[in-house]
């Protein structure tokens, strides 16, 4: 890359790059935290705002569940660890949660810039405090450190907790069992068999396919066979 040239851009299929950083829970190296699992890597604008108030309470809440498959959770902003510590107590009593993942106090925006966490604005300019925002940005990133989804909202637009583990859900369960999943799709759903997968071997594994066009095949999952149980 020449000195004018701008960095690859992130992409679905990219190598989540490493780094290390300052978090809630001390020093990480993002791989050897990663531990061969899944991560959520989550940005948001700036501690003791509203919206990202209940975003964090509501990720916290849900931790669990994304523990149950194997996803660990990482948030992130260019606030200190120090502010993060504070708002966490915060949080905590506004939700009746308990945020136990690590919150990532990027001050210098060292990661935000390697994962694009920021919009155009916050490119050049900074708040009136000197505060550099971020956007909520969500990365799932698989065991291999292949960067699997990409989301961005705004500032103004609070996230969806459910559909982040759903799609760590359809994600899981498509790697598992060769399939993809169709539009608002929920576990236990039926799903749709690869196309790669073609007769007869389609029919041998998913003997309750149902055809409704040659590209177009559902198939249900044994109920044990859904991701949060794998
Ligand atoms: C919020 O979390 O409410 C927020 C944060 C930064 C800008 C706008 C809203």
């Amino acid at each position: 890359m020449g000195s004018n040239e701008r960095p690859e851009p992130l992409r679905l299929g990219s190598k989540a790059p490493n780094f290390k950083a300052e978090t809630t829970a001390g020093p990480i190296d993002f791989h050897e935290w990663a531990d061969g699992g899944w991560v959520v890597l989550f940005s948001h604008p700036e501690d003791y705002t509203p919206v990202c108030t209940t975003e964090l309470g509501a990720f916290a809440k849900l931790e669990p569940e994304f523990a149950k498959r194997g996803v660990k959770l990482i948030g992130l902003s260019a606030n200190t660890i120090e502010s993060h510590g504070g708002w966490i107590k915060d949080i905590n009593e506004i939700s009746g949660s308990n945020l136990r993942f690590p919150i990532i106090g990027d001050k210098q925006r060292q990661v935000a810039l390697m994962y694009d966490m920021i919009d155009q604005q916050d490119a050049t300019n900074v708040d009136e405090r000197g505060q550099a925002f971020t956007i909520r940005s969500v990365f799932v990133i698989d065991p291999k450190h292949t960067i699997r989804t990409i989301l961005s909202y705004p500032a103004s637009t609070g996230r969806n907790t459910a559909e982040v583990l759903r799609i760590v859900d359809s994600l899981q369960t498509g790697d598992k069992h060769r399939v993809t999943t169709p539009i608002n799709w929920v576990p236990g759903d039926d799903v749709i068999v690869h196309p790669t997968i073609k007769s007869p071997e389609a029919e041998k594994l998913f003997p309750k396919m149902q055809v409704v066009r040659p590209y177009l095949r559902f198939t249900p999952l044994p109920k044990e066979q859904t991701s949060a149980n794998v």
